[in-house]
C-alpha cells in the first residue's frame, strides 16, 4: 500500500443473536485505496460483520470506526461515505437503467447536473448506453452485477462493501467485474468485498478469513499461502474453512 491511512478499524467487534455468537470478536483495520477480501464459508457470519460496518446492525460489544465514524454512534453519518451491494438485493428489476442509476443517485444526494454528466459516462464505461431504456430484470446477471457496483460508487465514496457481488456471474463477466473494482480501488476508493470464489481472493491486496464468527487468518494470498504451505487459495481456505462446527 502506498500510504497506510486507515478507514476500517475494528477492535473485538461482536454480534450475538440471543446466546448465538454470529461474529464474535473480530478485529482488524483495512487502509485506504486498499481491496480487502474478507472469506468464510456459509454461515461463517461475513454479511452479519458487514451489516454493522455499515451502521446497518448495531454491535452487541466492541468497537469499529468507518471513515473515521463510530459505527454504533453515527449511522447516518456513515451510510454518506459508504457505498453498499448487498448480498440479496442491488437494483429495481421494474425500472429501466437510467431509472435506477437517476433513483439511487437521487438517494446519494446527487444534483440533477451530477446525475446527467456521471450517468452518460457510467453507460458509456459499462458499454451499454443502448440499454439504458431497458428494464433491469431483462439484463443478464453479470450486466446487472456491474451495473450495481457502478451505482453503488456514484457518489464517490470512501468506502464500497460489496456481499458476493459476483456469485453466479460468468468467469468472462467475473474478470471485467474486478477490473471495475481496480479501477475505483486505482482512485483512492477502498473496496471490502466477499467471495466464495477463490480465484477472486488472489486479486485481493489481503484476505481474512472467517471461521465460525472468528477471524482465524489474515495476511496477503502470498503471506497466507506460506504460512499454511499451500500453492493456492484454496488450499488455504480448505484447510482453516474445514474446522468449521457451523455452517448450512
Ligand atoms: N437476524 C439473525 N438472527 C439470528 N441469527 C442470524 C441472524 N442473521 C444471521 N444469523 C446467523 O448468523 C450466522 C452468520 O450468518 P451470515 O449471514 O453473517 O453468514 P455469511 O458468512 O454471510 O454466510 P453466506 O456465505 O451464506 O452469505 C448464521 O448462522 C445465521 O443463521
Ligand atoms: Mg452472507
Amino acid at each position: 500500500m502506498k500510504n497506510k491511512e486507515p478507514v476500517i478499524l475494528t477492535e473485538k467487534l461482536t454480534k450475538r443473536f440471543d446466546s448465538f455468537t454470529a461474529v464474535d470478536e473480530i478485529s482488524f483495520d483495512v487502509y485506504r485505496g486498499e481491496i480487502f477480501g474478507f472469506l468464510g464459508a456459509n454461515g461463517a457470519g461475513k454479511t452479519t460483520a458487514m451489516r454493522m460496518l455499515c451502521g446497518l446492525s448495531v454491535p452487541s460489544s466492541g468497537r469499529a470506526a468507518v471513515a473515521g465514524l463510530n459505527v454504533y454512534k453515527q449511522t447516518e453519518q456513515i451510510k454518506r461515505n459508504i457505498g453498499y451491494m448487498s448480498q440479496k438485493f442491488s437494483l429495481y428489476e421494474d425500472l429501466t437503467v437510467l431509472e435506477n442509476i437517476r433513483f439511487f443517485g437521487g438517494i446519494y444526494g446527487l444534483t440533477d447536473q451530477q446525475l446527467k454528466s456521471k450517468s452518460g459516462k457510467l453507460l458509456h464505461q459499462l458499454e451499454i448506453e443502448s440499454e439504458a431504456k431497458k428494464l433491469v430484470g431483462n439484463l443478464p446477471l453479470g450486466w446487472k452485477q456491474k451495473l450495481a457496483f457502478s451505482i453503488a460508487i456514484l457518489h464517490e465514496p470512501k468506502i464500497v462493501f460489496l456481499d458476493e457481488p459476483t456469485g453466479g456471474v460468468d468467469p468472462v463477466t467475473r474478470r471485467q467485474f474486478w477490473t471495475l473494482i481496480y479501477e475505483a480501488a486505482s482512485r483512492g476508493i477502498t473496496v471490502f468485498v466477499t467471495t466464495h470464489y477463490m480465484d477472486e481472493a488472489e486479486y485481493c491486496n489481503r484476505v481474512s478469513i472467517m471461521v465460525d464468527g472468528q477471524i482465524k487468518a489474515l495476511g496477503t494470498p502470498r503471506e497466507l499461502k506460506a504460512q499454511l504451505n499451500e500453492t493456492s487459495m484454496d488450499g488455504v481456505f480448505y484447510q482453516l474453512a474445514r474446522v468449521a462446527k457451523r455452517g448450512e
